[in-house]
């Protein structure tokens, strides 16, 4: 694997393999990785083509300064996991080559109604970072193919409309959340939890997979009931929703459509999101 910490010479080596008509795939990431971030690699490779992925922590979609600073870090041990997995070249940019004039003069994209609701109205400025942050990383790799998990499920949405709004060419593939034996959506942020918490960690995935099953039932009931659930189990629950899955329209009951359940909710200081299709 290749490594690369400037703009300019990444973006020299990407310009000479596209000019062979090689096909770029990219997989975007904060690091300190596991097996999700790696099943993207994985699918990435198996399109064929060259495969890129990226480590930046980026500071612009952290609304919680706390977060931020204990996001974990391996560099080492993500730069093994690549390899291993055969990925081929590897951007790990300092802040200074992501933004060189700084983050305040930075062009943000506006998602309007997806910035308003779940992720975005719990994590105000977070969807607005993460679009500056992937529209500079696209406008450095220019890949033909992007690759995300459907962990993210809103983050996948924003940046459909992202790619959308600047009329990319690039090609979006959403991959399906890698999990633990458990149920847990594997999550950088599951390293921060101590023993007891990852125990009861799995009840997340518990509730989304009884608001699965229940469908047809009164939602009001079934979401009152994962909420004692989660708060028994010592969660701080921020939302439980149910919502349209092309849209993400909120709804307050079952519908015939495709819909999604989308769950967030706090251990301790530490916040986890999942959600699961209802088809
Ligand atoms: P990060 O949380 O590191 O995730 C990078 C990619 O891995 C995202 O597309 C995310 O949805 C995917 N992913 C995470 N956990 C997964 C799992 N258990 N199964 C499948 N895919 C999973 O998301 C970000 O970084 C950042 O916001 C980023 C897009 C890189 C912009 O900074």
């Amino acid at each position: 694997m290749v490594i690369f910490k400037k703009v300019i010479d990444i973006q020299s080596f990407i310009s000479d393999l596209k000019a062979r008509g090689e096909v770029i795939s990219f997989i975007p990431t904060m690091g300190a990785l596991h097996k999700g971030h790696i099943f993207l690699v994985e699918n990435a490779r198996k399109a064929g083509g060259i495969t890129v992925a990226s480590i930046f922590v980026n500071p612009t979609q952290f609304n919680d300064k706390e977060d931020f600073k204990h996001y974990p870090i391996s560099v080492e041990a993500d730069i093994d996991m690549l390899t291993e997995a055969g990925c081929d070249i590897l951007f790990l940019p300092d802040v200074s080559e992501v933004y060189p004039n700084g983050t305040e003069n930075m062009p943000t994209h506006n998602f309007g109604y997806l910035e308003t609701i779940l992720e975005g109205a719990h994590r105000p400025g977070h969807f607005k970072g993460v679009g500056q942050v992937v529209a500079r990383l696209l406008d450095i790799v220019k890949p033909d193919r992007l690759y995300m998990g459907q962990k993210d499920y809103q983050q996948c949405m924003v940046i459909k409309d992202l790619l959308r709004q600047t009329n990319s060419t690039t090609q979006m593939v959403v991959s399906p959340t890698v999990r633990e034996d458990d149920g847990l959506a594997m999550s950088s942020r599951n390293r921060r939890l101590n023993e007891l918490q990852r125990e009861v960690a799995g009840v997340i995935y518990q509730c989304l997979v009884s608001i699965v099953a229940k469908k047809g039932s009164d939602f009001a009931v079934v979401k009152k009931e994962c909420e004692d659930i989660l708060k028994a189990k010592g969660f701080d629950p921020e939302y439980i929703e149910l919502a349209d899955a092309d849209t993400l329209q909120l709804n307050n009951s079952y519908t015939n459509g495709r819909q999604v359940a989308l769950i967030a909710a706090k251990l301790g200081s530490i916040r986890l999101i999942d959600n699961m299709l209802i088809e």
